[in-house]
């Protein structure tokens, strides 16, 4: 078992809490729109605390949860108690996902390629272990235009000191359209939050060509 970084550990000290009271003020609306259309074996990658959970149908065949951060393994284990579906949680790297080729029906993303160090290289990842016409549900949140685009590029390096390298400023959509992935859906829509920099979300459904 790998211990936490500095970064991991405080991480985990602040984000389940405010996390918490942004699905309360509406989040979690949006991971009930987004995880709707999971089935199968599915997959979700940087599941946190699992915040999530609650959103999945309950009809799944199994749902892997793969979560790098120990001091959020921890409560999301005591979290997927309540969990209908047949579970599994495992450590690892969205940039190198130890399953195989084609071995998922849906993989899920709530809130992770911000943090992550090479978004593309997980999308690609991603990819790999989508079956051909598999589904990719995500929901992050992403740069904004105008100032508070101009604001975010100023703020992420504070930011990725801050919140276990989030970056406040990136351009998801672009990255999926870069990545061998069709756009069945996309919602443009905030996060209910005082937190400026973090405002901006998609929400939707790629399927894998
Ligand atoms: C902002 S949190 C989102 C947590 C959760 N998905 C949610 O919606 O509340 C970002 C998550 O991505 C995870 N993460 C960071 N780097 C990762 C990596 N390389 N592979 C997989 N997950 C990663 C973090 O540990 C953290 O749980």
């Amino acid at each position: 078992m790998t211990t936490a970084t500095f970064s991991q550990r405080q991480f985990a000290r602040w984000y389940p809490g405010f996390m918490a009271r942004v699905d309360r003020a509406g989040q979690a609306d949006l991971r009930r729109t987004q995880l709707a259309r999971a089935h199968g074996r599915t997959l979700e990658i940087g599941a946190g605390d699992g915040l999530s959970l609650p959103n999945y149908p309950g009809n799944l065949d199994a749902l892997i949860l793969l979560e790098p951060n120990p001091a959020l393994r921890t409560r999301l284990t005591a979290r997927a108690h309540t969990l209908d579906a047949p579970h599994t949680i495992v450590d690892g790297d969205a940039h190198n996902l130890e399953f195989p080729d084609a071995s998922f029906d849906t993989v899920t993303a709530s809130l992770v390629f911000c943090s992550l160090r090479d978004p593309a290289r997980a999308l690609g990842e991603v990819h790999r272990v989508l079956r051909p016409g598999g589904r990719f549900l995500f929901h992050e949140h992403v740069r904004g235009t105008g100032l508070r685009g101009a604001v975010q590029d100023l703020v992420t390096p504070v930011q990725r000191l801050l919140a276990d390298g989030c970056h406040a400023n990136r351009d998801f959509e672009s990255l999926l359209k870069a990545g061998d992935f069709e756009i069945v859906d996309i919602e443009y829509t905030r996060m209910p939050t005082m937190m400026p920099t973090i405002v901006p979300l998609v929400v939707g459904t790629a399927r894998r060509s």
